[in-house]
C-alpha cells in the first residue's frame, strides 16, 4: 500500500498520445526517472533518450521496459537510447549534449530529474524575456516526486544503521507515493495539455500534479539570478567565455 495520503490531479492514464515527440530523462533508467521513461514509451513516444552514469542499470532497465505489457520494444530499438554522461562533470555535460544533437533535431520535453527549482524560474524569466517568439512556446517547471522508496532510501541504514532504515523504508511505502505516483506529476507537467492552455510557467508541483508555493527562498529572484550566473561563470572557466555557440 502507498499513496493513502496523496492528492491526484491527474492520472497516469491520463497522459496524450506521444506520437512524433522526442524526449530527454535525466536518470531515466533507476528509481523514478525509469518509470518516466516508461510511461512515455507507453504513450507511444517517438523517441526517449535517457541520459545516465551507469549503462549496466541503463541495460537492466531495458529488459523490463520490453516485457512490460502495452510497450513494444525490440532488442536494440532505437525508441530509447542511453548517453553515458556523469551531470556532475561540466565537460561529460557538453559532449553528451553534442552526442543529443546527433541523435535528434528536436528535443519536445527535457526531465530533468535532479533539478533546481531557482534554475527553473530564472531560466523561465529568461525565456519570457527573450526575443525569439519560439522563447515563448517553452514552458519550464519544477516537481518533486514526493516520498518514493527508491535506491537512494537504502542511505537511511548507511546513516541510521540497518533496523531503522528497514523501518523508514517500510513507513514511506506506506504514507509516501508509489513508483508511478512519483513519476505522475513529471509526466503531468511534460505531456497535460493544460500546461500550455493555462499557461503553466515557473511552477512548482507536488503529488500528484498540484500547483504549490515553493520555500520563501526558493521565491527569491534575485537569489536564482545569482544561482544561474554562478553557474554560467563556472561553465564559462571550463569550457571557455564561448561555450554556448557549440564550437
Ligand atoms: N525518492 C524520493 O523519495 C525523492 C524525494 C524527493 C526528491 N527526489 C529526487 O528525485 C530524483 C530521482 O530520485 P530517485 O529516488 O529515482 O533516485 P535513484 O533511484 O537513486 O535514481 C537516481 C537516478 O539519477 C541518476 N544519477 C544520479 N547521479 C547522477 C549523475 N551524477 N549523473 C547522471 N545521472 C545521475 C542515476 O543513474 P546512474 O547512477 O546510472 O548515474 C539514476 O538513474 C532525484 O533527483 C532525487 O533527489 C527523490
Amino acid at each position: 500500500m502507498s499513496g493513502i495520503f496523496t492528492y491526484h490531479n491527474f492520472s497516469l492514464q491520463d497522459t496524450p498520445y506521444l506520437e512524433g515527440q522526442v524526449a530527454v530523462v535525466t536518470g531515466g533508467q533507476a528509481g523514478i526517472g525509469k518509470e518516466i521513461t516508461a510511461q512515455l514509451l507507453l504513450h507511444g513516444i517517438e523517441k526517449v533518450i535517457v541520459v545516465a552514469r551507469d549503462e549496466n542499470k541503463f541495460k537492466t532497465a531495458y529488459d523490463e521496459w520490453r516485457v512490460r505489457k502495452g510497450i513494444e520494444l525490440t532488442q536494440d530499438d532505437s525508441r530509447v537510447t542511453f548517453v553515458k554522461c556523469d551531470l556532475g562533470d561540466i565537460e561529460d555535460v557538453y559532449a553528451a549534449a553534442k552526442k543529443i544533437k546527433e541523435q535528434t533535431e528536436y528535443i519536445h520535453i527535457l526531465i530533468c530529474n535532479a533539478a533546481n527549482i531557482l534554475f527553473a524560474k530564472e531560466l523561465t524569466r529568461r525565456l519570457q524575456e527573450d526575443d525569439d517568439p519560439g522563447a515563448k512556446k517553452v514552458y519550464v517547471n519544477s516537481f518533486s516526486p514526493g516520498n518514493v522508496v527508491t535506491q537512494q532510501w537504502q542511505g537511511w541504514s548507511e546513516h541510521l544503521g540497518r533496523v531503522v532504515g528497514v523501518v523508514i523504508r517500510g513507513l514511506g511505502r506506506w504514507l509516501g507515493q508509489s513508483v508511478e505516483e512519483g513519476a505522475a506529476t513529471a509526466v503531468y507537467l511534460a505531456t497535460s495539455p493544460e500546461v500550455s492552455e493555462r499557461g503553466i510557467r515557473g511552477g512548482y508541483f507536488v503529488p500528484i500534479a498540484k500547483g504549490e508555493e515553493p520555500t520563501r527562498l526558493a521565491r527569491d529572484g534575485d537569489l536564482a539570478r545569482e544561482v544561474w550566473d554562478w553557474i554560467d561563470d563556472r561553465v564559462a572557466q571550463m569550457l571557455g567565455e564561448n561555450w554556448q555557440s557549440g564550437k
